[in-house]
């Protein structure tokens, strides 16, 4: 996902993104780039060591301003504490994680209760002649590009994601035995999709 005129997407998603980051579906690190200065460290997660390998030597061949880390992981299984970081971030990956529910429920879980989800991604068209195009594409078009549904209604995904009950089926200011419900999922979610 190399090409010129997505710069300028991951410019302005990339240089909002603060703190302790996570970069889920890092692939090979073509995004470090991009963090400013309000960057303190980067964790980058990807299933794929081929792809990992590839970001480890953008880290070698560049010298970026913050520690970058690799994680070799699933998104649905994030193995990093709850609560512990001020930003997520995902780049055209939500398309193709295979349990995307799961994913943005573990998202939720690790950012800190005012973190920020920060994703660019594309999705399910609004135009009903366009979305019948992606229905009937996606099960070719995943064969051929490591899984990526074009059918995807990322935006609805995300919302629901950010409003879903907690384990307990609590939601955000329901009280349970006098404990207070607070949601871990960020109010704040910068969308580009
Ligand atoms: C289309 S690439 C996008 C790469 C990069 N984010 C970019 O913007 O160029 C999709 C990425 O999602 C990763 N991916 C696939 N399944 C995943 C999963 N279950 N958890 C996290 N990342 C996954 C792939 O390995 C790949 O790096």
């Amino acid at each position: 996902m190399r090409q010129g005129n997505l710069a300028t997407y991951r410019q302005r998603l990339l240089s909002a993104a603060e703190g302790r980051i996570l970069e889920i579906g890092v692939g090979s690190g073509h995004n470090f780039r991009y963090y400013s200065e309000r960057a303190n460290h980067v964790i980058g997660l990807d299933p794929s060591p081929k792809l990992l390998s590839m970001a480890r030597e953008t880290i070698r061949s560049q010298a970026f301003p913050f520690p970058v880390e690799l994680l070799q992981a699933s998104a649905e299984a994030i193995p990093l504490r709850s609560g512990s970081l001020d930003t997520v971030v995902t780049t055209w990956t939500l398309c193709t994680i295979p349990n995307v529910t799961s994913a943005l429920a573990e998202m939720c879980r690790v950012l800190k209760p005012d973190g920020r989800f920060l994703f660019v991604e594309h999705g399910l068209s609004p135009d009903p002649a366009v979305r019948r195009w992606q229905d009937r594409l996606t099960p070719i078009w995943k064969r051929i590009s490591g899984g990526c549904h074009l059918n995807r209604a990322i935006s609805q995904l995300v919302q629901d994601a950010a409003h879903r009950p907690d384990r307990n089926g609590l939601h955000e200011g329901s009280k349970a035995n006098n404990v207070y419900v607070r949601r871990l999922c960020p109010s704040r979610i910068a969308a580009m999709i």
